[in-house]
């Protein structure tokens, strides 16, 4: 597995430090508030499990399931949902936790999907922002770090299902998925 690696972008230390930081914040953001971290599987699985405990304030925590990848190397551009919430969240404070980010279709798919449930606010964390494939504008509150144009793996992040077990988040190797 590790040998499909090209490079290791963010370690272990470098990620759990980069929740701490993200925790932090958000503790201090929803001080007094109804916060409620929606973790969207499978990509933010690892990701949800390492931010939320560095939350500090009372918190509910929810999962939906979205896919728009499939096995493919490219979004399928259509998003299904697989899991919805399953708690009513009016009147609470909605923070979404994602992995990446980058065409932006499933986050902003997911935010209007979510708008008429009268949820207080709706907030995005997302760990990782490839910006230079954004095809939809969606503002995320929170962002860990930019990452270059390149097939992401690690911490959650899969290629075909593959590689989400890696601790560190890193590139994939061009041969591997441009078959
Ligand atoms: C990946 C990733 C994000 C989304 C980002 O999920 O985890 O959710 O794609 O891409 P976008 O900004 O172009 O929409 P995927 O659909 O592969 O499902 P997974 O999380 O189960 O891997
Ligand atoms: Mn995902
Ligand atoms: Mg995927």
């Amino acid at each position: 597995m590790a040998d499909d690696v090209k490079e290791i972008l963010f370690s272990r230390e470098d990620l759990s430090q980069k929740c701490r930081e993200l925790g932090d914040q958000i503790s201090r953001d929803y001080e007094g508030k109804e916060l409620v971290l929606v973790g969207i599987l499978k990509g933010s699985v690892v990701f949800m499990t390492d931010l939320m405990k560095e939350i500090t304030i009372p918190c509910n925590i929810e999962f939906m399931e979205v896919s728009s990848y499939g096995t493919g190397a490219t979004s399928s551009g259509v998003v299904k949902i697989n899991k919805d919430l399953d708690m009513d969240i009016s009147g609470k404070h909605i923070l979404i936790v994602e992995d990446i980010i980058d065409t932006g279709i499933t986050l902003s798919y997911l935010v209007d999907y979510l708008k008429n449930r009268k949820a207080e606010s709706i907030e995005i964390v997302c760990l990782l922002d490839k910006k230079e494939r954004r095809l939809k504008d969606i503002p995320v509150a929170y962002i860990g770090y930019e990452v270059p144009d390149e097939f992401i793996i690690g911490y959650g992040i899969d290629y075909a299902e593959k590689y989400r077990n890696l601790p560190f988040i890193g590139s994939l190797k061009d041969e591997i998925y441009k078959k």
